[in-house]
């Protein structure tokens, strides 16, 4: 077990497998910047399987249990299965998740679900056609993704999560849409604020519709009770429908930040690891895995990084004067 400064355990890994994206959202990977001519990473500058499989091991030798494969969008990530495998053989992995736009899992549930993968988060910001088109930069309507949910749901990942970013004046209006689409089944849709990631969408603070309005408008349509965390440092607040089955998260890192029990340690696609998901500067692990590195040395790094760790970024915002260095990008660290 290693503890940061602010006395948090690092629990949860979360491993970026790739920087590409099928979805320009906005928010995130906005088409005016990610044309045809951008250069994403070449291959060699990715981590390799064998490399992010010795790293989670490492990883799980410190404490973390839960592992969470993201992107840019990691169905894009050749042979996903195949690394899905094999972090599912690490002994002390005892939650394997994965974070998609479910575009291609209609495809992709089924092996990697054999493959050992515990359950997927599912992003869908919108069922409205206009709204989502815009809000994926593409112009897709949600059907795929909805095949997609339908094939995890087949295939007996479990639970479904459902995240959708609210953005004030975009997709604000298709909530309650959102939410009824998904009462009453297992799914559990969660409405997140818009945050100021990264440095080229613009964010602004009055393009967040915060938790308390979200709660309010859903609250208008169905009746809903907050209920306890599952576990302590869950990121969602939950609430449950009164007058039917099921429940919703809302995370609200913006109006009610929750860096208190931040456990997450981030692996970027190229093999940095991040202490926050505002991390201006990683701590390179590929060149020392590339040069030889023992796995005493490697966990020598990763500990010492996670002991340095002071960050609190969203709960230093709201005190925030000026601006931060340069961030990380979420295409490259994945949420
Ligand atoms: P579960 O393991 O299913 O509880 O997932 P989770 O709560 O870790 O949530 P998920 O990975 O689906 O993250 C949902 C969203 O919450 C992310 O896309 C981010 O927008 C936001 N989020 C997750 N972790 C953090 C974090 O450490 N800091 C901040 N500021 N936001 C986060
Ligand atoms: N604010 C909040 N959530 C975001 N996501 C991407 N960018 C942002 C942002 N600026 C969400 C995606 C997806 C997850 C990986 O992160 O929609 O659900
Ligand atoms: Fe792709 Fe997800 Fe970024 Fe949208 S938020 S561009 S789906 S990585
Ligand atoms: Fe953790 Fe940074 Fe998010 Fe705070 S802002 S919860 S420290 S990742």
């Amino acid at each position: 077990m290693v503890r940061d400064s602010l006395d948090r355990q690092l629990k949860d890994l979360r491993i970026s497998v790739t920087d590409r994206c099928n979805f320009r959202c906005p928010y995130c990977m906005p088409a005016g910047s990610f044309g045809p001519s951008y250069r994403f990473l070449p291959r060699e500058e990715l981590l390799t399987f064998e490399e992010i499989a010795r790293l989670t091991r490492l990883f799980t030798l410190l404490g973390a249990t839960k592992i969470r494969l993201t992107g840019g969008e990691p169905l894009l990530r050749d042979g996903l299965p195949i690394l899905v495998n094999r972090i599912h053989g690490i002994e002390g992995v005892r939650d394997l998740a994965l974070t998609t736009n479910g575009y291609l899992l209609a495809e992709l549930a089924l092996p990697l679900r054999q493959a050992g993968l515990g359950r997927v988060t599912v992003s869908l910001d919108s069922l409205d056609e206009e709204a989502f088109g815009t809000m994926n930069g593409r112009a897709y309507g949600p059907e795929r993704v909805l095949a997609g949910i339908r094939a995890a749901e087949s295939a007996g990942l479990s639970p479904i999560k459902i995240n959708a970013v609210v953005q004030r004046g975009v997709n604000e209006h298709t909530l309650v849409d959102l939410a009824r689409r998904f009462r009453g089944t297992p799914h559990i849709v969660r409405f997140i604020e818009y945050m100021d990631v990264g440095n080229i969408n613009g964010w602004r603070m009055d393009h967040v519709v915060p938790a308390s309005e979200i709660v309010a408008r859903l609250e208008e349509a169905f009746p809903l009770e907050p209920i306890e965390p599952n576990y302590s440092g869950e990121v969602a607040l939950r609430y449950r429908y009164l007058d039917a089955a099921g429940e919703i998260g809302i995370i609200a890192s913006v109006t009610r930040p929750f860096c208190g029990d931040c456990t997450r340690a981030r692996l970027s696609t190229e093999g940095k690891l991040y202490t926050c998901l505002f991390g201006t500067e990683g701590t390179d692990l590929k060149g020392p895995l590339r040069s030889g590195a023992t796995d005493e040395e490697l966990t020598g790094l990763i500990t010492d990084a996670w002991r340095r760790r002071s960050d609190r970024y969203s709960e230093e915002r709201t005190t925030m004067t000026g601006s931060p260095g340069r961030k990380i990008e979420m295409y490259q660290i994945g949420g």
